[in-house]
């Protein structure tokens, strides 16, 4: 080690001068020595599964585009030794620019965490930055330089399979998320090997897909845009994201890909944004199914122009750009900005003076096999869980039951409880529900076993038999809900009720008499409301990842107190969708209209209210709001207003809470929700300790998009709602804004 610190030390006067010398400078003079070819070989992208599989002619032709120059970066290629191996064939390129190795790291690389939903759900952003920091060091020392990740975009339609990768259906929490997410992937500045460049995506207003069918058509008001989606790109792009991804959606008639005001107007105008977009894998070439481009030469030509700067996979630049340019029909000025933006990114990841910096087989081995990130697995898992229903505190397991059936079809499942998004789901590395709790609870509490049913399927032949193993027990965990590959890319639901028959297998066991814990796996909200109803407790454990089993039974033995709070409502009914609680307006003919019972804003067969609202999760213990004062009954627009109040536990065991401040404008020249997330704080308090907390709200949390699109905040009397959920309001205050 001394000798490395030493070589650090003295060496690093001695780079070569270029390295010296300003990015910007040693761009310019790269740019210089570019051929057309080699400047549009920048800009395009394969995927390498190939690269690293059996020999193809794909692999052939790859191979020999990466060694002259055609190709800037590679995804799915991914390893110490693959990398360096073909980050070697790169280096044979006139010019000898580096590749950029990217994958989709989304919620872990090796040791994987649960999916961003459920990270989501912890509010934890101090845990949530930990896990993509993890997931980072593992994959920078896998010779990876870029995730595609975090996916930011709001996700309100749980029919939409992936919501599973955002943050749920809330603006604030995502931007805070998106943030935290950011600075866990790069760190606080780039060019270190235990960082990534991380990538803002899907941009734009791809979670607004109509019919919350994937790919599909978007259509919203800019005001919409403005309020709703797009400020978890802006935390995104402030926080330093390195590159943006576009998105497959059109918005109002024109693909995202395409898309000059989203890309130049907004992204690289307004908001003076230095990094680069890649487009989505292919969704350059598929402006021509949408109608959008005639043929792959016209899409290239319009994507460039729009601000795409790197082609993932549709080949369209590769095979026409250089010729559109000779042509005319491509500006030259655009291209070399694309190109100066890329090779940006490479010299701030240090490539040009070590190209194999992250190809480092030992360091991989060490960091790939730390046990420390595994333990930060588990407690993120721990934080995600969210106890939906806790009758007669059937949870935390009681002491009293020795014989406990886990009982479902997911209870042994090893490779659901990663879902979908991961490089490798190593069974290997995975302690299923069932392993867990027969490790944590050991040899003071007989464990059964029975599958019961299939999640998909209509068999009820394992019936009898779960039954019957459920009778010999003191009381039951059931393990239901989605297997991995239910939600996802390309997994859109029309009925996103519990599949199968698992609710029947519920009531069989039910119809026992014995005490029935639910464990709900999924990627979405689901429907379940026989469940919901008849259960004695429901834990909602998402895809806890890798750690899973062993989180879930520190959660039902009470070695952790759940803290989670949802992140999405949960519906009662699709019917019911959209019913994202800032989607709640108060209408002319409110459901809350005394008299007439008839003319409301209402259903006739379902209650407007979700199953479980946003911002909703119990705990073992219980919390106590008071004493709200707020500062000052006015504020000028340079002035904040303090929201103070007292939290108390209340219960009998420590215990997390996540205190939610909203806000309600009654009366605002457009018609605002009946609540908007505006802060929140989470404290650890012991029984019986109370704390005073507070909420600072100035001009810019009395704000919103104007019909005019400019951000303001009128004048007039704001309500502020501070809750333990959007539903479950406990002190309520009002201020007001003055002119
Ligand atoms: C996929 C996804 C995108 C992902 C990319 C590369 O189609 O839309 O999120 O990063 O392709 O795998």
């Amino acid at each position: 080690m001394k000798r490395l610190l030493f070589a650090a030390f003295f060496l690093a006067p001695c780079l070569p001068a270029r390295a010296q010398q300003p990015v910007e400078q040693r761009i310019t003079a790269l740019l210089q020595q570019m051929t057309l070819e080699e400047k549009v070989g920048q800009l395009n992208q394969y995927s390498g599964r190939e690269l690293t599989g059996p020999a193809s002619t794909r692999k052939t032709d790859q191979l020999n585009a990466i060694r002259s120059g055609q190709v800037g970066s590679m995804l799915n290629v991914r390893g110490a030794a693959n990398t360096r191996a073909i980050q070697a064939e790169a280096l044979k390129s006139r010019l000898h620019i580096p590749l950029l190795f990217s994958l989709d790291v989304v919620h872990g690389y090796k040791t994987v965490f649960p999916i961003p939903l459920a990270e989501a759900a912890s509010w934890d952003l101090a845990a949530i930055r930990l896990s993509a920091h993890v997931a980072a060091k593992e994959a920078a020392a896998a010779g990876i330089h870029w995730t595609f990740a975090p996916m930011v975009d709001v996700g309100r339609d749980p029919r939409w399979g992936r919501v599973m990768e955002g943050a749920g259906e809330d603006t604030y929490l995502g931007a805070q998320i998106a943030r935290a997410r950011v600075l866990g992937f790069q760190g606080e500045k780039l060019g270190g090997t235990d960082a990534i460049m991380a990538c803002a995506k899907h941009f734009a207003a791809y979670g607004a897909a109509l019919a919350g069918r994937d790919y599909n058509a978007v259509d919203m008001s800019l005001q919409q845009l403005w309020e709703v989606y797009l400020p978890p790109f802006r935390a995104a792009a402030d926080a330093g994201v390195a590159t943006f991804m576009n998105s497959f959606n059109t918005l109002n008639g024109v693909p995202a890909t395409g898309n000059t005001y989203l890309q130049r107007d907004i992204l690289k105008g307004q908001w003076q944004y230095p990094g680069f977009v890649v487009s989505d894998w292919g969704s350059i070439g598929e402006m021509v199914p949408w109608g959008y481009a005639a043929n792959k030469a016209d899409a290239a030509q319009k994507a460039l122009a729009a601000g795409s700067d790197m082609d993932m996979e549709s080949d369209a630049y590769h095979t026409h750009l250089a010729q559109l340019v000779k042509d005319g029909k491509a500006d030259m000025s655009l291209l070399d900005d694309a190109v100066r933006r890329i090779l940006r990114k490479k010299f701030e990841l240090g490539l040009f003076d070590d190209p194999y910096r992250f190809s480092n087989e030992k360091r991989e081995k060490q960091v790939l096999n730390d046990p420390q990130n595994r333990q930060a697995a588990r407690q993120v898992a721990r934080q995600s869980m969210v106890l939906l229903k806790n009758d007669r505190q059937a949870l935390p397991l009681h002491r009293a039951w020795s014989r406990l059936a886990v009982i479902g079809p997911l209870a042994k499942s090893k490779r659901d409880l990663d879902g979908s998004w991961v490089p490798d789901a190593d069974t290997t590395l995975i302690t299923s529900i069932y392993d867990g709790l027969a490790q944590r609870l050991g040899s003071k509490t007989q464990l059964s076993y029975a599958k019961g049913c299939d999640v998909l399927g209509d068999s009820r032949a394992g019936f009898a038999a779960a039954v019957e193993t459920a009778q010999k027990a003191d009381a039951v965990v059931l393990t239901v809900g989605e297997t991995w590959d239910m939600t996802g890319e390309a997994k859109s639901r029309t009925d996103i009720r519990l599949p199968g028959v698992q609710e029947e297998l519920f009531l069989a066991l039910k119809a026992t008499g014995k005490p029935i814990i639910v464990v709900m796996l999924g990627g979405r909200p689901l429907i379940f409301n026989t469940i919901a109803d008849q259960a004695d407790a429901i834990l909602l454990a998402w895809w806890p990842g890798a750690e899973g089993g062993h989180a879930l039974a520190d959660v039902l033995s009470g070695d952790y107190n759940p803290a989670g709070k949802l992140p999405s409502s949960f519906p009662r009914a699709v019917g019911q969708l959209p019913i994202a609680y800032n989607q709640q307006y108060n209408t002319g003919r409110p459901v809350t209209r005394p008299g007439d019972t008839r003319y409301k804003s209402a259903y006739i067969d379902a209650p407007n209210t979700p199953r479980y609202a946003f911002g909703y999760g119990l705990s073992y213990t219980t919390f106590q709001y008071s004493e709200l004062k707020i500062s000052r009954p006015q504020l000028t627009a340079a002035e904040t207003v303090q929201v103070q109040f007292t939290l108390t536990n209340t219960g009998p065991v420590a215990g997390e809470e996540v205190a939610q401040l909203y806000l309600r404008d009654p009366v605002a020249s457009l018609v605002r929700p009946l609540k908007e997330l505006k802060d929140f704080q989470k404290v650890l308090l012991k029984p019986g300790e109370s704390k005073t907390l507070t909420f600072t709200v100035g001009k810019d949390k009395l704000s919103f998009y104007n019909q005019q699109l400019a951000w303001v905040a009128e004048p007039g009397e704001f309500q502020l709602l501070v809750g333990s959920a959007s539903d479950d309001i406990r002190l309520s205050g009002k201020v007001e804004l003055l002119p």
